[in-house]
C-alpha cells in the first residue's frame, strides 16, 4: 500500500535543537513518519539568506542531522537530505520565482520582518525565499507539509503557486496542504512565559537545549519563572509560566496539562518543578548520547544523507524534468538526467 507523501524541514540556525523545536516540530515528524512516505530536510541553502560562517553552517548542519537521528527520525521510516544536496530545488526555485508576482512576495510577512531587522544587509535571496521554499514542496509532490503557524503564509503561497502553474501549463504540481502544529505544542520561555522559546531570546536561561549538559537544564527547570499565588492550576491566561510547565511537563509524559495540575493540586510549585526537571532529564540524557555516538560515526551520517539525498534526487530530478518540458524548454539530448 502507498502511503501519502509528506515533507517538512527545520533550518540549522544553531549547534543545538531546542524544546520548542522538538515539541513543537521534531515530535510530530518522528510520528508522522509510520504513516507517510516522509521527507525531512536541511535546507541549507535557506540559511544563507542571511550572513553566516561557513564552517558554522557545515558544523550545525552536521549536529541538526545527528540530533533528529537521535530524537527518533529512522532513516529506515524517512527520507532524510540536506537540501544542497539535490539541484532541482534550487532549479524549481528560478522558474517558481518568474510566476511570482513582486507584489505578492513583497507581502510575505517572514520578509517584512527579517528585512526590517538587517536592513542594508537585506538580500534578493531573503526576498524570493518563499519561491525556494516552495519548491522544496513541489519537487517533491507533497501532499502535506507539518509547519508552524509562523510559516502557513509561505504555504499559501506554495498552494497558489502550484495551482498557478498547473493552470498555465498542465497539471504537473500535487497542490499540498498545511499541517500546522496544534496551539497547546507551543513552548514558552521559562524566564518569559509569555514569549516563545526561541534562539533569538534574550537570555539563554530560558532556553533548554538538547546538546547542553542535562544537570544545566534540571536547573532551569527549577529556576523556572512562574508566579506568587501558590495554586497549582492550567489557566494559560493568568498562569503562563506554571501553564508552560505544565505543558512540557503533559507533552514529555504523553498526558495532559489539566492531568499534571490535578496530580500537584495542593503541592505548591517545588514538587513540580523538580519531578519536571527530572522528567527532562530522563528523556534529554540518552538524547545527547546518541547524538554525541552518531557524531562519532561520522561515516554513518554521510551515508545516510547520500542514501537520502539519491532518492530526493529521484523524485525531485523527475518533476524538474517535466516542468522543464511544461515550460517549453528545449530536451538536453546531451544528458540523460537533469539533475
Ligand atoms: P525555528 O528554528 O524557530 O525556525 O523553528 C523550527 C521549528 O520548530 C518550526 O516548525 C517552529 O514552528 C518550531 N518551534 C520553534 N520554536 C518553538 C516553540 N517555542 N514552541 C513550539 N514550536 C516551536
Ligand atoms: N522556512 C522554513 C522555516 O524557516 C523551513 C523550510 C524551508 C521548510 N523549506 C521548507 C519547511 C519546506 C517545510 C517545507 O521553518
Amino acid at each position: 500500500m502507498t502511503q501519502p507523501r509528506l515533507i517538512s524541514g527545520i533550518q540549522a540556525t544553531g549547534s543545538s535543537i531546542h524544546l520548542g523545536n522538538y515539541l513543537g516540530a521534531i515530535k510530530q515528524w518522528v510520528q508522522l513518519q509510520q504513516d507517510y512516505e516522509a521527507l525531512y530536510f536541511i535546507p541549507d541553502q535557506h540559511s544563507i539568506t542571511a550572513p553566516i560562517d561557513p564552517a558554522q553552517l557545515r558544523e550545525n548542519t552536521l549536529r541538526y542531522v545527528a540530533q533528529l537521528l537521535a530524537l527518533g527520525l529512522d532513516p529506515a521510516q524517512c527520507t532524510m537530505f540536506v537540501q544542497s544536496h539535490v539541484p532541482a530545488n534550487a532549479q524549481l526555485a528560478w522558474v517558481l520565482s518568474c510566476l511570482t508576482g513582486f507584489g505578492e512576495a513583497s507581502r510575505m510577512t517572514q520578509f517584512k520582518d527579517k528585512s526590517d531587522k538587517q536592513g542594508e544587509q537585506t538580500s534578493v535571496g531573503l526576498f524570493t525565499y518563499p519561491c525556494l521554499m516552495a519548491a522544496d514542496i513541489l519537487a517533491y509532490q507533497a501532499e502535506l507539509v507539518p509547519v508552524g503557524e509562523d510559516q502557513s503564509q509561505h504555504l499559501e503561497l506554495t498552494r497558489n503557486l502550484a495551482e498557478r502553474f498547473n493552470h498555465r501549463f498542465g497539471e504537473t504540481f500535487v497542490v499540498p496542504k498545511a499541517r500546522l502544529v496544534k496551539a497547546g505544542a507551543r513552548v514558552y520561555d521559562l524566564r518569559e512565559p509569555t514569549k516563545k522559546m526561541s534562539k533569538s531570546a534574550s537570555s539563554e536561561a530560558g532556553i533548554v537545549h538538547f546538546m547542553d549538559d542535562p544537570k544545566v537544564s534540571a536547573k532551569k527547570f527549577r529556576s523556572a519563572v512562574t508566579d506568587n499565588d501558590g495554586e497549582v492550576r492550567f489557566d494559560p491566561a493568568q498562569k503562563p509560566g506554571l501553564s508552560n510547565l505544565l505543558s512540557i511537563f503533559a507533552a514529555l509524559t504523553d498526558t495532559t496539562a489539566e492531568e499534571v495540575a490535578l496530580q500537584y493540586q495542593g503541592g505548591g510549585y517545588g514538587a513540580l518543578k523538580v519531578d519536571l526537571a527530572e522528567a527532562f532529564v530522563a528523556f534529554a540524557a540518552p538524547v545527547r548520547e546518541r547524538t554525541l555516538g552518531w557524531l562519532d560515526n561520522r561515516a554513518a551520517l554521510d551515508r545516510i544523507l547520500a542514501e537520502g539525498g539519491e532518492r530526493a534526487r529521484e523524485i525531485a530530478g523527475a518533476t524538474v524534468a517535466r516542468v522543464y518540458e511544461a515550460v517549453g524548454f528545449l530536451p538536453d539530448h546531451g544528458r540523460s538526467g537533469r539533475s
